[in-house]
């Protein structure tokens, strides 16, 4: 089978969170599990991306895009990993920019980003039997393909799959727009149309022969109101081809045993060995170097939905009257970054605030702590708990998402047996997550029953092996 992965972000060339991680992984899960397929993935040529990836790019061709009256350049780099083709769609007007997202024409990039897409399977005669499109910024590849190609013999075949992987950003432009940037006709209009304006994920939900999202659980919440966004009528017609897998992390790049960008590896057997990631981060931190005291992390955009909220509620409270430490890393929202600061600043001896994007520098913190936070008011899947679990930081998150369906609250069963793998809580109420920090602190101090649950938490399975098999069991069904 061929498959074509389009999608706005791909690790490690460029990402600024998940979404990366998934299209840099799944992709390469694929290829390994089933060889016999021809996997691809196509992505744009930011200019940001790193001359050691530019250097291992070969250069295919040029040719035109047609997009409303514009007339654009589109070049082809390709490069190959593991087994994967990347493309790499270059226009310098659109893509050489500092950051991937947040400029005003955001709209017009990704659409001539999508009608490139279509264009170069012509270009370098690749027609995929599947085309596989993430989020809003890859929409219109599935509403191209179905508006203004199927007359066309070699796309007339074509499956698709669209996944959300956050149904908070959906796209929406007004309707001014519809012809002149998104090049498409008054008639066409009612298939992008919602709630009063143009809505791009809605386009591809209606043409997708199926829609995934990053979980079952966010499956379900999606379908209803207080989580959709607006979209829960729309998602509830289209029950029927709706499915939620939940996404696997890297277990290469993030791998204890191995990883290069930690002091020191270890496994679940010589678990011990975190102390020395701890004293390593606690000096990057300027914070005292003491083995035994608690470390939390928070590793996270800082963007309300992560349950910054409920964390600036009760986090001063907790670290004026305990004995603990708490690492945060991620940038985001103002309030979020100013309050971390504040934090850092009044407890110099027990906050530290990394307000930076830094994979490598995450990875330490991972290695280095005791507790991980995530107490989402919504979350899709979530990468993080599982990246912390298998550093053996064992995650406290609400129950939403794919935090519900990969973390399961710990108690110890009639026969003494560990169960469960993490501390969680059902409501999105501060006072709830604090009784669940408190529950963890004092489960630390009993060196032996902690160790049990560290141990339990690294060794459970995140790995790509089942859900990569979902999805193929998924194109197999449709192609
Ligand atoms: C988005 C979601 C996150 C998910 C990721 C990958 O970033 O917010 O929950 O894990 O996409 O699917």
């Amino acid at each position: 089978m061929k498959i074509l992965f389009v999608g706005s972000e791909v690790m490690p060339f460029a990402a600024t969170g998940g979404l990366g991680d998934v299209l840099g992984s799944l992709p390469n899960a694929l290829s390994k599990a089933y060889n016999d397929n021809d996997i691809r993935v196509v992505m744009p040529l930011y200019g940001t991306i790193g001359k050691i990836y530019r250097e291992g790019m070969t250069f295919l061709k040029s040719f035109e895009v047609k997009l409303s009256w514009r007339k654009l350049y589109c070049g082809v780099f390709t490069f190959e990993k593991n087994g994967v083709i990347y493309y790499f769609l270059d226009n310098e007007y659109y893509f050489k920019r500092d950051s991937l997202y947040g400029c005003f024409d955001d709209g017009e990039r990704y659409a001539f980003f999508c009608a490139a897409v279509l264009r170069m399977m012509y270009e370098v005669n690749f027609y995929p039997d599947m085309l596989h499109a993430h989020d809003w910024q890859s929409a219109l590849s599935v509403i191209y393909l179905n508006l203004k190609y199927r007359q066309i013999e070699e796309y007339k075949n074509i499956r698709t799959v669209f996944t959300i992987h956050n149904i908070q950003y959906q796209g929406q432009y007004d309707f001014a727009i519809l012809g002149d940037v998104f090049d498409l006709d008054t008639r066409d209009k009612r298939y992008v149309e919602y709630g009063g304006c143009i809505n791009l994920m809605k386009g591809a939900i209606e043409f997708s022969d199926f829609v995934t999202t990053v979980s079952p659980t966010y499956a379900k919440e999606i379908m209803s109101p207080q989580y959709s966004q607006g979209l829960d009528s729309m998602l509830s017609r289209c029950a029927g081809k709706l499915r939620g897998i939940l996404n696997g992390i890297d277990y290469e790049y993030y791998n204890p045993q191995t990883d290069p960008d930690i002091l020191m590896n270890y496994t679940w057997r010589s678990v011990n060995k975190k102390a020395a990631n701890k004293s390593a981060i606690q000096e990057y931190c300027n914070l005292p170097r003491r083995e035994e005291v608690l470390v939390f992390a928070i590793i996270s955009r800082l963007a309300s939905h992560k349950g910054l909220d409920l964390i600036k509620y009760i986090m001063e409270d907790f670290v004026a009257s305990n004995d603990i430490q708490l690492i945060v890393l991620g940038k985001g929202e103002y309030d979020y970054e100013c309050y971390f600061r504040y934090l850092a600043g009044k407890y110099r001896d027990k906050v530290s605030a990394l307000l930076v994007y830094d994979r490598q520098l995450s990875k330490k913190i991972y290695a280095a702590a005791d507790i991980f936070l995530m107490p989402s008011k919504s979350e899709p899947c979530g990468l993080s708990q599982m990246i912390a679990s298998r550093y053996g930081a064992v995650p406290i998150t609400r129950e939403t998402g794919g935090l519900y369906d990969s973390i399961k609250g710990y108690y110890v069963d009639e026969k003494g047996n560990v169960c469960g793998n993490g501390f969680t809580f059902a409501n999105y109420n501060a006072h709830e997550l604090s009784d669940r920090m408190y529950a963890a602190l004092s489960l630390y101090h009993n060196k032996e029953e902690w160790l049990k649950l560290v141990r339990k938490v690294m060794r459970e399975d995140f790995s790509w092996e089942k859900s990569a098999g979902e999805y193929m069991q998924l194109y197999k069904e449709l192609v």
